[in-house]
This record gives structure tokens, sequence and C-alpha cells, in this order.
């Protein structure tokens, strides 16, 4: 839910508007015009925002950033050409008014200036708006026109209200974060675009150099090894408002081109680094929404975390956690248990508390989000008054059933669901059955914040296609136990010294303390599958700045569009982007990608031959 009435921009922007935005054509902006002004004459230019015809008289709800003004006509105070243009204005037209601040006898609560008119003595039309493929003023209750439209018309969909107060909010968050920064001695530094790799897990973009045909810029990922060169190159703490590139498949939390409030601090450990976040949320927190943030933000280690919630992002506003049944549950005459314990996997559940409410087809769809999730079902047992029922009830003797209640808390009214096999099956299948059984039992507690930093991160991932050792964040973080031989010998059981911050079941951000030395690097890079030679070509200039004196450093990312779409409280990270790209990548607006002239492929050196035409971008 928004946190701010959308009829009115937030109190907190208005309260940061200059004085008034007096200029050549106005006197103020429309919101500014203040009831204390009555009798005085005042011009004003906006958008023609709605207008009424009562009979006679008009009446036009002028818009501009700072809101909307009720301009009122009438044969006795308006110009015979202001009355007979009013008439005529179309919605969007800009239009400049001249006239006098008067009370109104009614006021109207919902605008801002609602306590007055201006009577226009005069009126003047200064661009002519076209028939509207968009609405900007949006009757209540009128559904938003399509996504693809609105991103299409783009410029209409900025002038409505919402999204004005959502990039209004981003650069207050913008700023907060400057000023928090700033006074712990950050400085921000730009790093350059055009790069070569960051490897951050997706694809690159990638940009033709004329100069050097054949060879290829590729857009950062990420300022992640800038970032550690600035600590080489002595500036102890570094920041970056920066826009990241990444080719990857796009969801409502992710854009290929997208902003990160990038952190780097030398001489720290990761206390330092939780603390220098902690403290420009809480500026963030208010100078943006006007809350107190509580700091420090609770830890959990990833290990636990996974138990306890089978996965890295845990929402902490859901009460419920994982339990681990299979000591309970095994040995009792229910062969799936047994079976999941024999082959080495457990049987892990989640209690719902009331959850006996659950209908048998919506206990069918919860064993359909644990078998999409990759689990091979979710079983389920329930308690009622008359006793327990589920699949595995027949074997629910008094032992098993006291046990049930005393170790498990399970009461009368509670169901039970039970996913049998390996961590890796069952930890996503009740994470998914978590968030999505809570939001319908009404278990998440909509009115509280959930800030999270999920420490002790595994070093690796296996890839389940090579076998191979993948960075499971990106290969530039200081192992818990930095010994090459067991990096060479059992990479996967090495933890890392990294970390997350989730922020209500939302990953906000994660970062590491690095790894400052040399020969560890070089080994975590070629446990990766990388060849020596191939090390020493892609990440030989960041080997060679750890050679002339390098300072143990760590540092952060957060993901602004992810914080500031939290802030507004809107589903998509799209509606915190002045013009960001559809899901299947393109700017609608200006039409992008697009095709080039095959002269200026020439030029550079490349020739385009799409594989499949179906993906060439319409024009
Ligand atoms: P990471 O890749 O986790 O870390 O990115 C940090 C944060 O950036 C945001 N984010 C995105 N937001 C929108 N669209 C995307 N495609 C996208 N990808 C990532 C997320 C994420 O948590 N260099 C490291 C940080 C470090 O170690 O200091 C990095 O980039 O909110």
């Amino acid at each position: 839910m928004p946190r701010t009435p959308l009829t009115k921009l937030s109190p907190l922007i208005e309260r940061r508007e200059p004085a008034h935005l007096e200029t050549a054509w106005r006197d103020a902006g429309c919101g500014q015009v203040e009831a204390s002004w009555a009798e005085r004459e005042v011009r004003v230019i906006g958008w023609v925002h709605r207008r009424r015809d009562l009979g006679g008289l008009f009446f036009v709800d002028l818009r501009d950033r700072t809101g909307l003004l009720q301009l009122s006509f009438g044969p006795e105070w308006s110009d015979p050409e202001a009355l007979e243009l009013a008439a005529a204005l179309n919605p969007e037209d800009v239009v400049q008014a001249t006239g006098v601040v008067t009370p109104r006898p009614e006021a109207n609560p919902d605008m801002l200036t609602g306590e007055i008119d201006l009577r226009v003595s005069s009126l003047e039309r200064i661009s002519v708006a076209d028939p509207l493929p968009i609405l900007v003023y949006q009757p209540p209750d009128e559904e938003l026109p399509s996504e693809e439209l609105r991103l299409r018309h783009r410029v209409l969909d900025l002038r409505r209200p919402e999204m004005q107060r959502n990039l209004r909010l981003r650069h207050v968050a913008t700023n907060a974060v400057r000023a928090s920064l700033s006074e712990q001695g950050f400085v921000e530094i730009e790093t350059p675009l055009l790069t070569r790799q960051t490897p951050e897990g997706a694809r690159d973009y990638l940009v033709p150099s004329r100069v050097h045909q054949g060879r290829f810029f590729a857009l950062p990922q990420s300022p992640q090894l800038y970032k550690q060169l600035l600590m080489c190159g002595g500036f102890d703490r570094y920041f970056q408002i920066a826009k990241c590139l990444r080719d990857e498949d796009l969801r409502a939390d992710r854009q290929p081109e997208f902003t990160q409030i990038d952190v780097e601090m030398a001489f720290v450990e990761q206390d330092d680094v939780f603390l220098a976040a902690e403290k420009m949320f809480q500026r963030v927190w208010r100078d943006g929404l006007d809350l107190d943030l509580p700091v420090p933000f609770p830890r959990l280690p990833h290990a636990e975390a996974m138990e306890r919630f089978g996965t890295d992002k845990p929402d902490l506003r859901i009460p419920w956690e994982i339990r681990d049944f299979t000591d309970a549950l095994t040995g009792i005459g229910f062969g799936i248990f047994d079976g999941a314990a024999r082959a080495g996997g457990r049987v892990r559940g989640l209690v719902l508390p009331g959850g006996a409410t659950l209908s048998r087809s919506r206990i069918a769809h919860y064993d359909g989000l644990a078998r999409e999730a990759g689990a091979k079902g979710a079983l389920w047992l329930k308690r009622s008054a008359a006793g327990w029922s589920g699949p595995p009830a027949k074997v629910v003797s008094e032992e098993v059933a006291s046990v049930l209640e005393t170790k498990f808390g399970v009461g009368e009214g509670d169901l039970v669901f039970l996913v049998a096999g390996t961590d890796s099956e069952s930890s996503p299948a009740l994470d998914r059955l978590r968030r999505a059984a809570a939001r319908e039992l009404d278990a998440l507690d909509e009115s509280r914040e959930a800030w999270l930093w999920i420490t002790e991160f595994p070093l690796y991932e296996e890839n389940p296609d090579t076998g191979l050792p993948v960075p499971a964040q990106h290969a530039f973080t200081m192992p818990s136990d930095p010994d090459p031989e067991r990096l060479r010998e059992d990479p996967l059981s090495v933890t890392a010294r990294a970390y997350d911050l989730v922020y209500n079941g939302i990953e906000f951000g994660s970062g590491s303390i690095r790894c400052h030395l040399p020969d560890v690097q070089r080994v975590i890079l070629e446990a990766t599958g990388l060849t020596p030679e191939e090390v020493e070509t892609r990440f030989g200039f960041l080997l060679e700045a750890f050679r002339f004196g390098v300072p143990p450093h760590g540092g952060f990312a957060i993901g602004m569009d992810r914080l500031v779409a939290e802030m507004v409280g809107c589903a998509s990270i799209r509606d915190v982007i002045a013009f960001p790209k559809t899901a299947a990548a393109r700017g609608l607006l200006e039409r992008s990608p697009s095709t080039v002239d095959p002269s200026e492929l020439e030029e550079v050196g490349i020739s385009a031959s799409p594989r499949n035409t179906q993906r060439k971008t319409q024009e």
C-alpha cells in the first residue's frame, strides 16, 4: 500500500519545495498559491488537468509539479476571450492564467489549495494538446491503462501525481544517501562505463570499438573492481550512485539498466560496514518517510536462515519457522518419510496455526506450489476437534500425536505441511509455502518492517550443469578460512565473509569483506575453472594493484530502484524509474534497441546477422 495519499504529494516532499517557484512565466507554482493571498493578483501556468462546465461558469483544475489550483471563469470577472477559450480547452493544454485569489465558499479538503480559487481575468493558451492516448487525470476507481501504453506514452504517464511522487521521493532518498555518506567521510567518485567484463553473474552488454576493430568494451555490471582499485588508490571511503548494466532475464524487480548505491571502505571489518550502511538507511528513512529506523539490524548466518526459513531472504514479518520432523515421523510406518530418511534426506515441515480452515482444494494448491519449487510434493496433517486427518494421519499414534503437540506445538485447528527429501528440495518448497500461506492465513504482520543482515554465505555454489564451483556472490570475497589448500580441495565447504541486506523478504543489497591477499584471490578465481593465464588476462590489473600495498577493504551495494519501490510501496521497480525498459528489455518510448545503418556497422568493423529474425527489434 502506498504510504501517502495520492491526492496530495507526500507532505515531506511538499515541505521541501523551494519558497515559491517564481519565474518569468509565473508568480508561484499552482499548489503554492496560499489562502493568505486572498485579493492578490497572481499569474500561474500549467497543464489543464480537468475542466467542468456549470452553465456559463467554467472551472479548470490547473496542474504543475506543485499540485492543483482551481481556476474559475465567469462573465463578471473574466475577459470575454478568456471565457471563450476556457470553453474550448483540451485536457493537457498548457495555459497561463492571471486572476485574483478568492476564498471558496466551501473548502475542498482533498486539495492542497482547496480553500481558494483563482478568479481568472485573462487566459492564454501556450500549447495545444492533441487528443490524449492515455489520460493524466484519472477519474476515481478507473483502472490505469496497460503498462505497455503507459511506457509508450511515458511523458503523459510521468505527469500523474503517483509518478511525480515516486520520482520526487527517489530524489529525496538519493539526497539522503549523499548527505549521510558524505557526513561519514565518503567521497563520491565516478568510474568508467566503457570497461572490461566485471563478473556479477549476468551477461555483459558489449560496445564495439571503432578504433580497435574486433575488440569490445563491456558496460559495467557493477563498479566492483574499480571500487577495489580506488581503495588501493588510497581513497579509503568511496561511494557512487552508479548505473549498472546487466543483460539478464527481467522480472518486476530487475531492469537491464539499474542504479546501485555502491560503497567501499578500507581498513574495515564487517561491523564497520554494517554501521555505515545502517546510518545511511536511518537518514533515508528519516528524510524520505519521517520514520525512526531502529538499528542495528538483526543478523542471521546463512546456514541458519536456510534451516529456519528455507531461503537466504526470509521475510521475518511471518512468525512461522521450518522445523525438522525427521525423528518424530520416521520409523512409524509411513513409507515416504522412511524412504527420504534412508536416502539421506529429512522430513521438514511448517506448522500453520489456524491452518485447519484450509480446504482440500487449497491444500492441493499448496502441494502444487511445492512441486513447482522442486519438491516431490507437500504432505499435510490436520488437527481438528475430530482428531487427525491427512495422508499420514493413520500412523499418528497417541505417542506421535503427543510429540507433535508438545515438541512442535501443533494444536487443535492447526495444519502441518511436510516435505520429505533433500534440503535442496525441501528448502525452496517450504519457503514458497511459508510465504504464500502466510498471506492467505493473515499471518504476515504488515504493520512492521523486518530488516536483516544475512551473513557467512558460502563462497561458492555448485553449477549443476558443469559441477564446477561458481562464486555464490562474486569472486572477490575473503573466505572465512583463506587456506589455499582447502580452497583447491574442497571449495564448496568454504564460507565467505559475505553478507546480504534483506528488507521484508526482499534482497536490498549485498557485499563482503574482500580478498586482499593476491595469492588467495588467484586460487579463488582458478577454482571456478579459469586457467592461470585467463586469470592473468582478465584480472591481472586487480592482482597487480594488490602487489603495491593493498589495504584490507570491504563494502556493499544497495539496489536503489528496489529501495525506492519499497519506500513508495509499489510492486514494480519500473514505477520508480523515469524511462524503464519493458520485461522484454525494450524502450517503448524511444523504440530501442533499434537497427543501425549498415555503414555505421562497417565503421566499427562488425556485421549483424540476427539468428532469429523474429527477435529483430520492431522499429
Ligand atoms: P549484487 O549483484 O548483489 O552485488 O547487486 C547489489 C544489489 O543491486 C540490485 N540489483 C538489481 N536491481 C535491479 N535490476 C537488476 N537487474 C539488479 N541486479 C542487482 C539488488 C542487489 O541486491 N558488486 C556487488 C556488491 C558488492 O559486493 O559490493 C554487486 O553488484 O538490490
